[in-house]
Order: structure tokens, then sequence, then C-alpha cells
């Protein structure tokens, strides 16, 4: 068998964040990935927050042991943008928090995610994979503190970005780096071979109850698979209300793309291109964008996903979901 994915997860727990999270998980169980760490980011609600939840689900998924750094707090103080706690709910895990057992691990104690990340890549250069699904806050402080450290990572895989659909948080960006569009632009400064999934492919991704309850079946009162089932029932309900999903009774599985590239790859297309971060713009902010023409592609910094088989991504999540509640 291949040798595991080594990677470490920078996740803003979120409701989308705890199903790849969970994923993960369950692909580590089945020795396909290995969880170097957790970073933790200041996003969908406060790091201190995202922190907890993220002690949380390893604790839920029996991979405890591994280390979480805490958040360095990013553009939300000078940033318009709020944080999406309407979306995920106050804890970010959709207020089933205190459902779960108390953690051990201590936020003002923790590791900072940006020191984390600089050692880990130090000590093995070419072997780490990033996964990015919140804010860049804390790549781009690794990389600003330790000029090239981002060079050093296997891939960097982001979820973040809208090119030709329109963004969420405004008309015309999505979350992720909309919430700190200059830690944005340094990361993308910082490598050519970024592997980016925007909301043109996340938007397809629509996880329902009936998907819930499949994974839940083989051990229903399980503490897992409760909160797989309330936490998706949480986020469809605001999912609705914010009219994410045109009226489909489910939510928007953004996070769990970046999976899916890693270990089903055959689910999506991409497209070489040079991706810029507009930092500027009163109506734009945050926006990515890029040159769309057939030219030449020397200073192409990334490679977008465009397309996306969401029925059989969503059945391989499924399946693997299934694997971890089995226990
Ligand atoms: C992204 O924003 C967050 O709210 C989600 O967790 C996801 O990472 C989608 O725009
Ligand atoms: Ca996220």
């Amino acid at each position: 068998m291949a040798q595991p994915i080594k990677i470490i997860l920078d996740t803003d727990p979120g409701g989308d964040d705890s199903f790849a999270f969970l994923w993960l998980q369950s692909l580590a169980k089945q020795g396909l990935a290995e969880i170097v760490a957790i970073t933790t980011a200041d996003g969908n609600v406060q790091a201190k927050y995202t922190f907890t939840a993220a002690c949380k689900l390893l604790q839920l998924g029996g991979f405890s042991q591994i280390e979480v750094a805490r958040g360095m707090m990013g553009g939300s103080a000078q940033s318009e943008i709020e944080d999406a706690a309407a979306i995920h709910g106050g804890d970010g895990m959709g207020n089933l928090s205190h459902t779960l057992p108390a953690v051990h691990q201590d936020y003002q104690t923790a590791r900072f995610a940006d020191e984390l990340l600089i050692d880990q890549l130090t000590a093995n250069p070419g072997e780490i994979t990033l996964v990015a699904i919140g804010p860049l806050t804390n790549l781009a402080a690794a990389e600003r503190k330790s000029p090239g450290v981002l060079q050093l990572a296997k891939q960097i895989v982001i979820m973040g970005g809208a090119f030709l659909h329109p963004g969420n948080v405004t008309p015309e960006a999505e979350f992720n780096i909309a919430y700190d569009p200059e830690a944005a632009e340094q990361v993308f400064a910082a490598s050519a071979h970024l592997v980016v999934m925007p909301l043109d492919v996340t938007r397809q991704l629509i996880f329902t109850p009936a998907m819930a309850a499949q994974i839940s079946a083989a051990q229903p009162s399980s503490p897992i698979a409760q909160f797989i089932i309330d936490l998706c029932q949480f986020m469809v309900g605001t999912a609705l209300a914010f009219r994410e999903t045109a009226g489909v009774p489910g939510f928007l599985v953004h996070d769990a793309v970046t999976l899916a590239y890693l270990f089903y790859p055959e689910t999506l297309l991409f497209r070489r291109a040079q991706v810029v971060i507009e930092t500027q713009g009163t109506w734009t902010r945050g926006k990515t964008g890029f040159d769309r023409r057939h030219q030449a592609k020397a200073t192409a910094n990334a490679w977008v996903a465009l397309e996306v088989d969401a029925v059989n991504l969503l059945a391989a999540m499924v399946e693997d979901l299934k694997i971890l509640v089995a226990g």
C-alpha cells in the first residue's frame, strides 16, 4: 500500500470544516492519511472557539493525541467581514459543543499555528501537505516570519475563492479569502503550485440529512453518529435560511472538497491559472480572479478546480464516514 499522505489541517470549525475533519480522521483510520497536526484559524468563529472545536473533533474521532495549535487573530479586527457564527453556530459546531466531553488542551498555553507550521515544514521538507480550509492568516504569518517556508510543503490545497460564480459573503468574494485578503495575497505569492477549490465546485456539494442517516445507520446511538445527525440538521437549517442550496434541504460541505482532491482526484477538473486577489476594491475586496485567455502561463501560481463530479465525491465521503462511525 502507498505511504499515507502526511497532512496538517488548517481549519476554522465550522460545520463544513467538522465534516471534512471527520472525513480526514476516517482516512487516517484507514491508513491513507497521517494527521501530523491541526492548526486552528480565526474565521467562522473566534480563534479560541475554533481551537476548542478542533480538540473536540479529534476526541470524537479517536485522535486526541494529535497536537492542536492556536490561531493567529486575523483580518477580523480591521475587516469589514463578520464571522460566520450565524451559519455555523456560536461555537462553530452548531451549538453542539456542550454535548461533547470536555477536552484537556488549553488554548492559552497551546503553540501558535505559525510556529508549528514553520517547525514542521522545516523539519520535513517536501513531505507535508497543507490542507487549508479557513482564512489564510496562519499560512501567511508563517511565510512572513520565515520567508520561503511554504515552498517546503509537498502541496498546499486551499478551499477558497470564487471565479466564474458569485461570492458568498459578498456578491463577489468568498468567505475564506474575504476574511483576510492580505493573507491570501501573501500565500498566493509564495508558491507556484497551489491547488485551489473555489465556490465554483463547492456550490454543487449538497450534503443531505439522508446521507447523515446512512452514515449513522450502523451505530445510530454512538456519540459520533448522533453528532453527525445533529450537526447536519443544524447546518441544513441555516443553509436554507441563507438560501445557499436553492431550497434543497441540505448544506454545502465546501471544505470536504480538499480531501476529495487528495484521495479521489478523479472527481475534479482543473484549470492552470495565475490567481490574483483583489485587496483594494470597495465592491470587490477579497475577490479572486484569473486570466481566462488561452495564453502561455509562465506566471501561473495555481491549479483551480472548476468542475466536479458531485455525485461520486459525496458517495465517497459517505462511505468513508461510515467506516469512522462503525468504530
Ligand atoms: C468557506 O467559508 C466558511 O464559512 C466555510 O467553513 C468554508 O471554509 C466557504 O466559503
Ligand atoms: Ca472552513
